[in-house]
């Protein structure tokens, strides 16, 4: 290959790093071939260089057509434009045999501009060390080219991928797992994946540990417990409906403190009383203390508050373990006996609502806890400990919390209770090898818009965005999911060092995408409704330029969409289906 076959046009004006570059009259009517190679000139998002003394300077195309004309042109009269112009933006040099982001130089009028062959493309998307990057597909504009992009950044800059809905993203979240989990000698890897439709357990199944709540234990699925008594106070209170004011709140707070003493003393070894609070991980019986704030409320006393002249039924008493009330004689009209306590706080109405949570057998996971169930005294068979190591020190390195069988609404909170157990874990573990700065640890969230809505104030938000702003410093990476970027957290986005962009049609959506990629590649985002299904724009820290990348397809996926014009043509659909498909609704599983 010689110089001049690459040639295709020259520099008419640089603004910034903004080139307005002037193709040559011969591009165009033949499509340049170099070394067997087809090339198409000016495509957005395509690269071109330029030749510069010793080094090349390399740019992406970000307009073409006449829009790319400079102002300054059009205005000057007499000038033959044509509209065979692009726009470029700068973005590295090659010096050498090595390509770097950011140039030092700046090209001036009239320097020649040049195709990028298959040849830079190798320089640029290559020079990974192979051991800290993984691959994920093919770059698109040169074939044989695998995609690679650097693991580090990805886990600990947080990523996130977006595209609309068959775009593939959940494709390429389990192709880059897959990599992950088979790359040789990352024995440790630790990634925690939160799969609201149970669609990755087929396809990461050999590398995956799936917990579930109703877990299939034939299908080496284990059931998922989160104890109510390791979340903050804050997430207690919060997963019963239900409205306190701040004093009635203050005075459960105190409750719980004392309760968490109380076990504490139990425990071997003993928390220094002093340094534990009410959110501290500690269990203690919310039956108990249910049935101790509601003895409370309803206790009345013959002479006016003396506890000692009680009114309790003695011939039909109370019980913590079925959750059932004591009785008292009913306070007298008119400042008559028997008198209420005083000291009631006006929480009957949320000690009710208490019950009822604690008795749905849909939030079993978080109070009906097998071993790790605190008896009346506090005291549990099995420890958080235990816990956290099946969660997130199995041998398989990911980790499938599967909620396909969990109301909708709840998602959201068990979600971000798992997050948060999971990184106070990190955060409290870190001088020791099983915290996050020595063993890293990735939180995939699949539909993250479901439970990372701006301007929500939800446990998973707090806890998602705690983990994007300080996540880094603690070894918690971040790869979050969505088809609704606009729903997403602006903030959140924000903080994604790394974004893979599929096929997104929606403007306003890709309006979002813009202002989270940096500005001068902000125009690449138009190419996006034109993306193939499992093509993405993969940009940020995770690779050195922009790259267009055909994902590889997963393995297994279940995912693939029905095929009406296959599918219909079976039948006729036998009558015993309909009514398997009812008892697997009714217990909760796929038949
Ligand atoms: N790289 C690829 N190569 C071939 N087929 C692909 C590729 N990526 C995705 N597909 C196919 O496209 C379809 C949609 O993919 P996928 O389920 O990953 O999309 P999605 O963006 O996660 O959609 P949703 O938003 O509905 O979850 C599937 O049938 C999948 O097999
Ligand atoms: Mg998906």
């Amino acid at each position: 290959m010689n110089n001049s076959e690459s040639f295709i046009g020259k520099v008419r004006s640089v603004t910034g790093s903004t080139l307005a570059i002037e193709l040559d009259a011969n591009i165009g009517s033949t499509l340049p071939i170099i070394d067997g190679i087809l090339y198409r000139v000016g495509q957005i998002g395509s690269f071109i260089k330029i030749p510069f003394g010793y080094v090349d300077l390399f740019g992406v195309v970000i307009q073409a057509g006449s829009d790319a004309i400079p102002e300054k042109l059009i205005e000057q009269d007499g000038i033959e434009l044509g509209s065979r112009w692009i726009k470029a933006t700068l973005i590295g040099e090659r010096i050498g045999k090595e390509f770097e982001r950011g140039v030092v130089q700046f090209p001036i009028a009239d320097d020649e501009v040049h195709l990028v062959t298959s040849k830079d493309l190798k320089l640029i998307y290559g020079g990974f060390d192979e051991e800290r990057s993984i691959v994920v597909g093919q770059v698109s504009a040169s074939e044989g080219l695998s995609a690679r992009v650097d693991l580090d950044k990805l886990v600990n800059r947080h990523c996130a991928i977006l595209g609309s809905t068959g775009s593939g993203k959940s494709n390429s979240v389990s192709v880059a797992l897959e990599a992950i989990a088979t790359k040789k000698g990352l024995n440790n890897s630790r990634i925690l994946l939160i799969d609201p439709h149970g669609e990755y357990g087929r396809i990461l199944k050999s590398h995956s540990q799936i917990f579930k709540v109703g877990a299939d234990k034939s299908k080496d699925e284990k059931e998922l417990y989160i104890p109510y008594w390791a979340l903050t106070f804050q997430e207690f209170i919060k997963s019963f409906p239900g409205k306190l004011n701040e004093k009635q709140e203050e005075f459960i707070r105190e409750k719980v403190l004392e309760k968490k003493i109380e076990s504490s003393k139990k425990m071997s070894p003993v928390s220094k009383e002093e340094a534990i609070t009410a959110d501290s991980p500690i269990p203690f019986s919310v039956k108990q203390l249910w049935f101790e704030l509601d003895d409370f409320e309803r206790q009345t006393f013959q002479r006016r508050a003396q506890p000692e002249t009680s009114t309790l039924d003695e011939t039909d008493i109370g019980d913590a373990e079925t959750l059932k009330s004591n009785k008292y004689t009913p306070a007298g009209n008119g400042g008559a006996a028997p008198f209420m306590n005083n000291s009631a706080q006006g929480i009957l109405g949320f000690l009710n609502l208490m019950r009822n949570r604690l008795l749905d057998h849909r939030y079993k996971f978080l109070y009906k806890l097998d071993k790790l169930t605190p008896n009346l005294n506090g005291e549990i068979e099995s420890d958080l400990d235990l816990l956290i190591k099946d969660w997130i020190g199995t041998e398989k390195p990911i980790t499938i919390l599967d909620l396909s069988s969990i109301p909708s609404e709840i998602i959201s909170s068990i979600s971000g209770s798992v997050l948060s157990i999971i990184y106070e874990f990190i955060y409290w573990g870190q001088d020791l090898d099983v915290g996050g700065r020595q063993t890293p640890i990735l939180f995939v969230l699949e539909e993250a818009h479901n439970y990372l809505k701006s301007g929500e104030n939800s446990i998973s938000s707090r806890i998602v965005q705690k983990i994007a702003k300080e996540g880094r410093k603690y070894g918690a990476g971040l790869l979050l999911v969505t088809q609704r970027p606009s729903e997403l957290d602006e903030t959140v986005l924000s903080q994604c060092g790394s974004v893979i962009a599929l096929r997104m049609t929606n403007s306003n959506d890709r309006s979002h995408i813009r202002s989270a990629v940096e500005d001068s590649l902000s125009d690449l985002v138009e190419l996006l409704p034109s993306l193939r299904t499992g093509e993405g724009l993969i940009m940020g820290e995770c690779v050195k330029l922009p790259m267009r990348t055909k994902f590889s397809k997963a393995k297994e996926s279940k995912s693939t969409d029905p095929l009406a014009s296959v599918q219909w043509k079976n039948g006729p659909l036998t009558d015993s289906n309909y009514q398997k498909v009812i008892i697997g609704w009714r217990n909760n599983e796929f038949s």
